[in-house]
């Protein structure tokens, strides 16, 4: 089997993959809502939270854009870095809301002083920040950036775009304080792509329950009637949710803290490797993603190629550099099933690659 060390849509075992191919049930039936609950109700180990976990059934971008719609009805502060997190800031503007950016240079995190000098500036309904920048690999700095919200406007509400970390490096949602944690499917979870899931608080609640314009399908206040009855307001992807509920099972199984340990140890190896062989990660020290390592292409290999080398020799294959960073840099991803020893065989791979 190909082996990807893309950041998403990742490997997904072959036994999750059974899982998806179960006779198809209705969604208005008892048997259908007994997985949803028990999928959903699993989720919450893994989000660190008490709060419900909504099951989007579309990919984690859906659920950027119901939290912009609903957790704010103008004022949004968006901390940018790299692209996602500009993204977001984008789908803000284009749902009609008046977002104001605080930027930090791609490569950095962003800053705890620089949040607070912001949030003492203006008052903001909701703040959205991206916990793992996949375009650069930067881990910001999240608890630290929940706690200065806490502390200077407790009234705003936290969103957080943990994309591609959940599951892969910790997140706490209730102990942060977190108001809407979201994710995807294909990424560190290891599922195929079409899913999202979102803690919510009752404090977001209540706040929708303000906001006009909320539209339909990323109502939350909608999706919160039907998760209440264990299932969705439109036609879920069934066969998701079933590998949604099998999956969640084999995270308990390796252990949730084994998988955060597993991700970290996989990333730092990368990173060592990286350096012993003459090239930089990306990101600032202490910044560093567990999920998707970046790296300067200081040996100004021809990313395609090596590519092209890897699919054709071993079946494996990295990601370029994101927008602006192709070919400047390029990404290893460490997520889902990916073990140590299939980071060894990768790095040996790159490097038989640079000695040709
Ligand atoms: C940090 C981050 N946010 C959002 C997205 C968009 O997610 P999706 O493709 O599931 O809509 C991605 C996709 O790579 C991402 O990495």
């Amino acid at each position: 089997m190909p082996h990807m060390f893309v950041p998403g849509p990742v490997d997904v075992a072959p036994e999750v993959l059974q899982a998806m191919i179960k006779p198809l049930l209705p969604h208005r039936s008892k048997e259908y809502e007994a997985i949803h609950r028990s999928a959903a109700e699993k989720s919450q180990k893994v989000f660190f939270t008490e709060n419900r976990v909504l099951i989007g059934t579309h990919s984690g971008s859906g659920m950027q854009e119901a939290g912009v719609r609903n957790l704010a009805q103008q004022d949004i502060l968006v901390c940018v870095n790299g692209a996602f997190s500009e993204r977001w800031y984008d789908v803000a503007v284009s749902n009609g809301k008046n977002p104001i950016r605080m930027d930090a240079e791609w490569g950095n995190p962003i800053s705890p002083d620089a949040l607070r000098d912001a949030l003492k500036k203006k008052d903001f309904e909701s703040i959205a920040i991206v916990h793992n920048e996949t375009s650069t690999g930067v881990e910001n700095p999240l608890r630290d950036l929940c706690a200065v919200v806490k502390e200077t406007s407790p009234d705003t509400l936290i969103m957080v775009d943990a994309v591609s970390s959940l599951s892969g490096s910790k997140i706490e949602m209730d102990a942060w304080g977190i108001d809407f944690l979201l994710t995807s499917s294909q990424k560190c979870l290891a599922l195929p792509p079409g899913l999202s899931l979102a803690g919510v608080t009752d404090r977001a609640l209540d706040k929708a329950k303000t906001v006009q314009d909320r539209g339909w399908y990323f109502d939350l206040v909608l999706m919160e009637k039907h998760r209440i009855k264990n299932s969705t307001a439109m036609t879920p992807v069934v066969s998701l949710v079933y590998a949604l509920d099998f999956q969640m099972d084999r995270i308990f199984a390796e252990g949730i803290e084994n998988r955060f340990a597993r991700h970290e140890a996989m990333s730092q190896r990368v990173y060592d490797w990286a350096l012993d062989n003459g090239m930089s990660p990306f990101a600032a020290e202490g910044a560093r993603s567990k999920t998707v390592a970046t790296i300067n292409n200081e040996h100004s290999m021809d990313i395609s190629e090596l590519n092209a080398f890897l699919m054709e020799k071993y079946q494996m294959r990295i990601s370029n550099g994101y927008g602006d960073l192709k070919g400047k840099t390029f990404r290893i991803a460490t997520m889902g099933e990916t073990t140590l020893d299939d980071v060894e065989a990768l790095l040996k791979a790159i490097k038989e690659f640079l000695s040709k």
